[in-house]
């Protein structure tokens, strides 16, 4: 599959997702669909669990397959969803989680949830990857130098790349995410030593922004969330830069990993040195205090050049930001030296 498609698709003549609505398949309360594995953790919306399925009902999935499922209470009004998910199921790409399987089904008290099936992630989240030591499944070489350095520029242009896909256009359609953060981000392993990052998530913010009539800490993390969410926090019509910003503060932590010796808590160290509380990357001057710090500490020439890309992703200004296309080709180019471009 082609990594980036459509140029000029993630313009601004979208405005969101208008896909043709099919209505998601309702099933009966009483479907026995999974043998429930464990809870992975919950989120702003839903719960997710690892499950083992049991064939019948579902389309495409063989009867005993580990899945993981998010689990969504929908409010009554909510009408969206079929459009949210369609678009997001019509995009299949190396770095997306694919959406195996979607429906609604209502519990035994009437209460509608929406279900949503995507493989498990075997080695978790990026974010536990970033900042903690007990990760539990990841490429095993990442004390060599050599892997660790390629598996890091791979990792960052397979974000980027995932990000400008989803926002081309397909059907009339572009697909925002509006909440791309490290915990959003999963790590699978492929064949051998083939290890994939996938972006998760996607279109899901939408139905959060039915369900939140609110405040900040309502629509999810906000850390990464761009300065003009700040100016009104219940918009969600910002437009496609917004997800550009956000891929901007990933791929900043992710240049920091290059630089620091290899070790999950040099993150940690380095966010509580710029600010004794986390604090969003809105107000952190959008980056530049943090990747002057970076900078500072390698003269490595590529990183240089990431760094720089980073800045014009994070810009604050909408009309001077990059748009996710124009990102990832040139971050592409940034890691495209033959110490850099190792394939995984
Ligand atoms: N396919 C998956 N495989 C493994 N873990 C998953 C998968 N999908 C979600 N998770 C994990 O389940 C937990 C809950 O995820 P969820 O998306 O509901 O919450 P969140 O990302 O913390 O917040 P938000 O609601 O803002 O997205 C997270 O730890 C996430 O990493
Ligand atoms: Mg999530």
């Amino acid at each position: 599959m082609s990594a980036l498609s459509d140029p000029t698709a993630n313009a601004t003549k979208s405005s969101g997702l208008k896909a043709t609505q099919h209505a998601l398949r309702e099933l009966p309360h009483t479907a026995d669909l999974f043998y429930d594995l464990k809870k992975i953790g919950k989120g702003t919306f839903g719960m997710v669990f690892e499950a083992r399925t049991k064939g019948e009902h579902l389309q495409n999935i063989p009867k005993d397959t580990i899945i993981a499922y998010k689990k969504i209470r929908l409010p009554s009004s909510w009408t969206e969803t079929s459009a949210e998910v369609n678009a997001l199921r019509a995009r299949q790409h190396d770095h997306v989680l694919p959406v195996l399987d979607a429906f609604v089904q209502p519990d035994i008290s009437q209460q509608r949830n929406l279900y949503i099936l995507t493989p498990l992630a075997s080695g978790g989240n990026m974010e536990n990857w970033m900042m903690s030591k007990e990760t539990p499944n990841m490429p095993p070489k990442l004390d060599d130098p050599v892997f660790r350095r390629s598996f890091l520029l791979k990792s960052i242009t397979s974000i980027a790349e995932a990000v400008a896909y989803c926002h081309s256009e397909i059907d009339g359609t572009w697909c925002g995410h509006y909440d791309i953060k490290p915990k959003n981000i999963f790590l699978f392993q492929g064949s051998a030593e083939r290890w994939l990052w996938k972006l998760g998530d996607f279109g899901l913010s939408t139905i959060k922004a039915d369900r939140d009539i609110g405040t900040i800490d309502e629509v999810g993390t906000s850390e990464y969330h761009p300065p003009e969410y700040y100016g009104n926090p219940k918009s969600h019509q910002y437009g496609p830069s917004f997800d550009v910003f956000s891929t901007g503060c990933v791929v900043l932590q992710l240049a920091t990993l290059l630089v620091l010796p290899w070790e999950h808590s040099m993150i940690k160290a380095l966010k509580s040195e710029l600010s004794q509380t986390p604090k969003p990357f809105a107000f952190r001057d959008s980056g530049v205090n943090w990747s002057d710090r970076v900078s500072s500490r390698t003269r490595d020439e590529e990183v240089h050049l990431l760094l720089e890309t980073t800045l014009q992703m994070m810009n604050p200004d909408t009309k001077h930001r990059l748009l996710a296309f124009d990102a990832a080709l040139d971050l592409i180019r940034d890691c495209d030296t033959p110490d850099g471009h190792v394939d995984l």
